[in-house]
């Protein structure tokens, strides 16, 4: 069984990881592609070093652009590997750009190629057509031959789209498979204690969704918000490209002064500072994830997460929308308050999803509804 898998962007590295390690392990040949949508050292070369990736077999230097732009170059750089690769399984992850054009390209060539395409992260919808991701989302469920989900709540998402569940599989998650293989690691950086920060006694911040800071606004709102937390507990902020431009772009970095903001951080550093935080607050997905598998308590901040699990999991919660200081600093204290015992992690979410992601891709039969072909959504059986 010959695999293509595709990584781009930041989020993508560390599902990818333990992906290829399992195919290995089992002596399946395995080439990665780096689409380059990402491409500074602290969004993606520190990530293969932390996670012990070797270098890309083919790395497609498409860098950044408007989303047509960047999910086309994708599209045309990737075209040729996939025909002078011919592999049995096309795996993409996550739904960032590059998950979608690759899957796109190959879902063109299939009746050429007989390539199928597996989707790592199936089935999580945040029902906001805005998001960018969710539209990579969507579309590229609906491409993939095997849709590979991380919790349960994703197959429901999935019957109601009318997709053939013989073409769902349930994983687990495979980040947190990363996670667990890089905690003591983590640990043993000690970041809190090298920025000179009590283990617990400290705020951890991410923000780069163009929703939070591509409005002057709801960039400003947030910051404000941040400084008034500050006046209690440390807040660290490792700040994203976009962000640290739209920051100085705006002219809103006057609410930033009481914060510690620090360039991008590598995998373990970042890791070893989420671990040791009071309460982390993100618009990031995976970070809503990675808390949860932590037990950190979690202020999401956005209208609504495609990842409910950690949410009726009881580690994460959505601060009122739209953000405002009282809203997001009521929701950090409410977080603050709620520390305590750790709930074990949802099911899957257990160190062993990329074997179960090797199991599927090595029993997956093709379906008897062709991809593309949806079941009647009516008569799909929608559990409870
Ligand atoms: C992308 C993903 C998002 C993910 C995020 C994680 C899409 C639609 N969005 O958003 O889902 O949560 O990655 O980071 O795929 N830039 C750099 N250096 C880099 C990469 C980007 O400076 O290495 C800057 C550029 O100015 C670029 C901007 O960041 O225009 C945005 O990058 P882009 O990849 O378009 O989207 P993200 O906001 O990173």
């Amino acid at each position: 069984m010959n695999v293509l898998i595709v990584a781009g962007a930041r989020p993508n590295f560390m599902k990818v990881a333990p992906v290829i390690a399992a195919l290995r392990r089992r002596a399946h040949p395995a080439l990665l592609v780096h689409t380059g949508q990402h491409y500074d050292e602290g969004m993606s070369d520190v990530f293969f070093r932390d996670l012990e990736i070797a270098a890309p077999d083919y790395h497609l230097g498409v860098g950044s652009g408007s989303h047509a732009v960047q999910t086309a170059r994708v599209m045309e750089a990737f075209e040729p590997v996939l025909r002078e690769v011919r592999p049995d399984w096309l795996v993409v992850v996550g739904d960032v750009n590059s998950t979608l054009a690759c899957a796109l390209v190959a879902a063109k060539l299939r009746p050429e190629l007989g390539c199928r395409v597996a989707h790592v992260e199936a089935g999580l919808r945040s029902g906001d057509w805005r998001m960018p991701e969710e539209v990579n989302r969507v579309l590229t469920d609906r491409l993939a031959d095997l849709l590979l989900t991380p919790s349960h709540d994703a197959l429901p998402n999935l019957l109601a789209e009318g997709i053939d569940p013989a073409r769902v599989a349930f994983a687990g998650n495979v980040m947190i498979d990363t996670l667990r293989a890089q905690l003591a690691a983590a640990r043993a950086l000690d970041m809190p204690g090298r920025l000179g920060l009590r283990k617990g006694g400290y705020v951890l911040v991410t923000l780069h969704r163009p929703s939070n800071v591509d409005d002057p606004g709801a960039l400003a709102a947030v910051l404000d918000a941040l400084a008034r937390i500050a006046g209690e507990l440390p807040v660290v902020f490792p700040v994203h490209p976009r962000t640290r431009s739209r920051i100085e772009a705006f002219g809103v970095g006057g609410d930033a002064a009481a914060l510690h903001l620090l360039d991008p951080l590598g995998y373990r550093e970042m890791l070893s500072l989420t671990d040791g935080a009071a309460v982390v607050l993100t618009d990031s997905g995976g970070l809503q994830e990675e808390t949860t598998a932590l037990g950190v308590p979690c202020v999401t901040l956005r209208e609504q997460t495609e990842r409910p699990v950690t949410i009726s999991h009881g580690t994460n919660r959505l601060a009122p929308w739209p953000l405002t200081r009282g809203g997001v600093y009521d929701a950090f204290r409410q977080a603050l308050d709620s520390r305590g015992a750790v709930p074990a992690g949802p099911e899957g979410w257990d160190g062993h999803a990329a074997e179960r992601i090797v199991d599927a891709l090595e029993g997956h039969a093709p379906s008897p509804t062709p991809v593309g072909e949806p079941r009647d959504a009516a008569r799909a059986e929608v559990p409870a």
